[in-house]
C-alpha cells in the first residue's frame, strides 16, 4: 500500500452544526469535500497514528462509498484498526456502544439522522470521542479551524476491503474488522432490561408495532423485539433499511410517522406503537389513542426507570436540553435528584454522564438516553417503556393520566418554520435579542412577560461556556416560549418555536395541546413577528 499525499485547499462551509457536518449528498460527493473534512477531523483531534476507530453509518445513499474513502484515509494516516459494521451499517447508539466496549479511540458516524437520504437529499458525518459521545465544542472548533487551513490529505492507493463479509481484512498495515452490527448492542439491551417480564407481557396478548421507517433500526428491532422478546412476526414494519428510506423522511414524529399514528388511533389499534429515525437514536412512543410527547416521555422514564434492572438503584440525576419542557424537572424535584439544563444537542450531556452527575437525559426532539452509551438511543427508550408497562401492568394512556394527575401536565408543542429565508430568520433573532431587556412587564394578549434572556450554559464539569443558545421568554403565569434557529438543516434556515405551559387543574389535563397553548402561540407571534417576517401564516411542522 502506498500512502498518497494529495494537495488540496480549504472548502468553505465545513463548520459542524448541532450534530456533526450535514450537507446535501451531492456536496459531500464532490471530491475533495469529504476528503478535506475527514483529514481535518484526523488533524483536529491530533492525528490517529496507532489508533482504533469505529466506522459505520445509517446506510443512506453514499454510505458505502464514503466508508471506502474513510478507510483508505485512516490507513494512510496510520490508524491501527478500524472496526466497521457489516455493510457499513451501525446505528448511532450501537456505534457509541462499540467505541466504549472495545476501548476504541473514537469513531466516525455517517448519518444525517432524520433528514431524508438519497442523491438529492442529505448526508452527514460526525466524530465521536473515546467516551463514545459526540465531540465536544472545543474539539469541533479545532476540526473546523483545520478545514480552513488544510493544504493536503492522505489516502491509501489500495482499494478498501469488501465490508459485506464479517471477518478481519487488511488494508496495508491497518486491520479492518468487519463485525455484526446488531449482536453487541442487543446484548447490552438484554443486560439493562427485564426481558422475561417483557416476554411475559407480549405472551399475554399485548400487541406492539415498531416502525423502523426503512432506516437503520430495522435489523436491530427485528432481532430484539421479534427474535429475542417474541413479539409476533410482522410487529416490526418497514424493517429493511433502504438508501433513501423508502423515499420518506425518517423522523419519528406524528407528521412523518403518519402511518403509525393512523394505526394507533384507528380501530383495533395495537397496545403500543413506536418508531425510530434514520440512524436509530430518536424515538417516538404512542399508546392506543395516546401520543406521548418526548418531553413527557422523559418525565415518565425519570419517574419509573427504577423498574428496569439496569436502573434499579435509582438515577444519579437527570438532564434535559433547554427547550425541552419542565416536566422532568418536577419529577427530579420530587425525587430529590439534580436536574441539569443544557443547550440543544447531545454533545452537552457527555460531561454530565461521564462525571456521574446524570444518568438519564433527554431532548424534546425525540431523543432520550442514559449513561449506558453516550448518544441518545431510540430502541433503548422503547425497551424501557415496555419494561415499565410490563411491571406496572397498565396502558400507556392510563400511565400518562396518572402521571399528569400526580405532577401536573406541561402542555408542550414545537412549531417549525422550515427553509425560511436565512436573512429574515437571522434578523428575527437579532432584533429579538436587542429587544430582550425591554420585554419584562410587557403584555401580549392574555400574557405578561416576567423575564426574558438569551440562554447561556456554563458546563459544571469542564467550566466551558456556550453562549447564544436560544432566546427564552418567561410569562408571569409560568408559561414559556423559546426561539432558536436549527443547526442541522442543509437549506435556508429553520426557525424553531418551543411553547410550554404547566397545567395542574385536574379537569383541565386532557386538552389538545394546540388549544391549551393558544395564548402562548399568539404571544410568540406578537413578540417575534413570525408571520410578518417569514411570510408564513402557519408553521410547516407542528410536533
Ligand atoms: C435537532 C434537534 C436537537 C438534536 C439534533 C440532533 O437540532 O432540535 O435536539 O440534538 O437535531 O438530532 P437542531 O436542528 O434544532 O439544531
Ligand atoms: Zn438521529
Amino acid at each position: 500500500m502506498q500512502r498518497i499525499t494529495v494537495k488540496t485547499a480549504p472548502i468553505p462551509g465545513q463548520k459542524p452544526g448541532t450534530s456533526g457536518l450535514r450537507k446535501k449528498t451531492a456536496v459531500f460527493m464532490r471530491s475533495p469535500f469529504l476528503e478535506n473534512y475527514v483529514q481535518a477531523t484526523f488533524d483536529g483531534i491530533g492525528g490517529i497514528e496507532g489508533q482504533t476507530l469505529v466506522v459505520g453509518g445509517d446506510g443512506r445513499y453514499f454510505n458505502d462509498q464514503a466508508i471506502a474513502i474513510i478507510l483508505r484515509m485512516a490507513a494512510a494516516n496510520g490508524a491501527a484498526t478500524c472496526i466497521v459494521g457489516q455493510g457499513g451499517v451501525l446505528s448511532t447508539p450501537a456505534a457509541s456502544h462499540l467505541i466504549r466496549k472495545r476501548g476504541a479511540d473514537g469513531g466516525l458516524i455517517l448519518s444525517a439522522s432524520h433528514n431524508p437520504g438519497g442523491p438529492d437529499a442529505d448526508f452527514g458525518l460526525k466524530y465521536n470521542g473515546p467516551n463514545g459521545g459526540p465531540a465536544t465544542e472545543s474539539v469541533t472548533e479545532k476540526i473546523y479551524a483545520r478545514t480552513q487551513d488544510i493544504s493536503e490529505y492522505r489516502i491509501a492507493d489500495a482499494d478498501a476491503p469488501d465490508i459485506g463479509q464479517i471477518g478481519t481484512h487488511a488494508l496495508g498495515p491497518m486491520r479492518v474488522e468487519v463485525i455484526d452490527p446488531v449482536s453487541d448492542y442487543a446484548d447490552l439491551m438484554e443486560s439493562l432490561f427485564d426481558f422475561d417480564a417483557i416476554r411475559a407481557l407480549l405472551r399475554s396478548g399485548f400487541r406492539l408495532r415498531f416502525d423502523a421507517m426503512h432506516a437503520v433500526t430495522g435489523p436491530y428491532a427485528s432481532e430484539i423485539l421479534e427474535n429475542r422478546l417474541g413479539a409476533a412476526a410482522g410487529s416490526v414494519v418497514n424493517a429493511t433499511p433502504s438508501p433513501d428510506f423508502g423515499g420518506g423522511h425518517p423522523d419519528p414524529n406524528p407528521i412523518w410517522a403518519r402511518d403509525l399514528m393512523d394505526t394507533m388511533y384507528g380501530p383495533d389499534a395495537p397496545d403500543f406503537g413506536a418508531a425510530s429515525d434514520g440512524d436509530g437514536d430518536r424515538n417516538m412512543i404512542v399508546g392506543r389513542g395516546c401520543y406521548v410527547s418526548p418531553s413527557d416521555s422523559l418525565a415518565v422514564l425519570a419517574d419509573l426507570a427504577h423498574l428496569a434492572p439496569g436502573y434499579a438503584r435509582g438515577l444519579k440525576g437527570v438532564a434535559r436540553s433547554m427547550p425541552t419542557s419542565g416536566a422532568v424537572d418536577r419529577v427530579a424535584q420530587a425525587k430529590g435528584i439534580a436536574c441539569y439544563e443544557t443547550p440543544t444537542g447531545w454533545k452537552f450531556f457527555g460531561n454530565l454522564l461521564d462525571a456521574g452527575m446524570a444518568s438519564l437525559c433527554g431532548e424534546e426532539s425525540a431523543g432520550t438516553g442514559s449513561d449506558h452509551v453516550r448518544e441518545k438511543d431510540g430502541l433503548w427508550a422503547v425497551l424501557l417503556w415496555l419494561n415499565i408497562l410490563a411491571i406496572k401492568n397498565t396502558s400507556v394512556a392510563q400511565l400518562m393520566q396518572a402521571h399528569w394527575a400526580h405532577y401536573g401536565r406541561n402542555y408542550y408543542s414545537r412549531h417549525d418554520y422550515e427553509e425560511v429565508d436565512a436573512e429574515a430568520a437571522n434578523a428575527l433573532i437579532r432584533d429579538l435579542t436587542t429587544a430582550l431587556p425591554g420585554l419584562a412587564g410587557q403584555r401580549f394578549g392574555a400574557l405578561e412577560v416576567a423575564q426574558a434572556d438569551e440562554f447561556r450554559y456554563d458546563d459544571p464539569v469542564d467550566g466551558s461556556t456556550a453562549r447564544s443558545q436560544g432566546i427564552r421568554v418567561f410569562f408571569t403565569n409560568g408559561a414559556r416560549v423559546v426561539f432558536r434557529l436549527s443547526g442541522t438543516g442543509t437549506a435556508g434556515a429553520t426557525l424553531r418555536v418551543y411553547l410550554e405551559r404547566l397545567e395542574t387543574v385536574p379537569d383541565a389535563l386532557a386538552e389538545d395541546p394546540q388549544t391549551a397553548l393558544a395564548d402562548v402561540i399568539a404571544a410568540a407571534d406578537a413578540i417575534a413577528g413570525i408571520t410578518a417576517r417569514t411570510g408564513r401564516a402557519q408553521p410547516d411542522v407542528i410536533t
